[in-house]
């Protein structure tokens, strides 16, 4: 179940790829979405539970589904701070005149909305779970061969593309002289990443929580 058409086209092509076939792919909002009820044995999520403006319908939802004592398990990003990638952004935005923008609300959905595990504890109670447990974990990430590479694909990522969104919007005047966003975004990247470069290419730290928990 995803929101995005494209995620699933890619889901389905790799799944086919692989020779799975008894997936289904459904596109629908997990808030929402008429999910049939105590179904299935396990929901699992990479990722994809932060970005909920209202997280305990959106894990009610998931619950329902669930059978009485079936298991919920998903990773989600941990403290900004402990991801090396998102350092990379920071150190990327300093050089890039962007303007500024409206400051994220504490509570509201986002990347890191379920960063705090106090509040991962409070969602999943009142949405209907209990023995919620959060693990740390950590991975390096394999982001391209060398700067160049790994600006590339920074670049194409959804928080790269908004960078350049940003930066051709805040400039009113068109001049043949002017870098383009992208040329200007590659170029931040490219010196961020400089600093993470070693001999196998440019690996970066990704911290998350391993959240698993039972509906009650
Ligand atoms: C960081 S991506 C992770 C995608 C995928 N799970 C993976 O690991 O590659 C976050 C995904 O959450 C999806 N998403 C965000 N809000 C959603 C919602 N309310 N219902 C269903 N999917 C949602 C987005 O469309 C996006 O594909």
């Amino acid at each position: 179940l995803d929101l995005s058409g494209p995620m699933l086209t890619r889901a389905r092509a790799q799944a086919a790829e692989e020779g799975l076939d008894r997936i289904t792919f459904e596109q629908g909002d997990a808030q929402v979405h008429p999910l049939p009820a105590s179904a299935f044995d396990v929901a699992i999520s990479r990722f994809g539970v932060m970005f909920f403006d209202d997280p305990v319908a959106a894990f009610n939802n998931i619950g329902r589904a669930l059978r009485l004592g079936g298991r919920l398990a998903f990773v989600c990003m941990a403290d900004p701070t402990r991801s090396e990638w998102v350092s990379v952004f920071g150190t990327a935005r300093a050089y890039l005149p962007l303007p500024a923008e409206e400051p994220a609300t504490p509570d509201g959905p986002g990347m890191f909305s379920l960063a705090d595990p106090s509040v991962v504890h409070r969602i999943l109670d009142t949405a209907g779970f209990d023995k919620v447990h959060t693990e740390p974990v950590e991975a390096l990430s394999d982001f391209g061969r060398d700067a160049h590479d790994a600006a590339d694909h920074l670049l194409a990522s959804g928080p790269g593309q908004h960078l350049v969104k940003l930066l051709d919007s805040a400039s009113s005047v068109d001049s043949a002289d002017r870098p383009s966003g992208t040329d200007s975004v590659r170029a931040a990247f490219t010196v961020a990443l400089a600093a993470h470069e070693q001999p196998a290419g440019v690996h970066l730290r990704t911290s998350a929580w391993l959240v698993t928990a039972t509906r009650r």
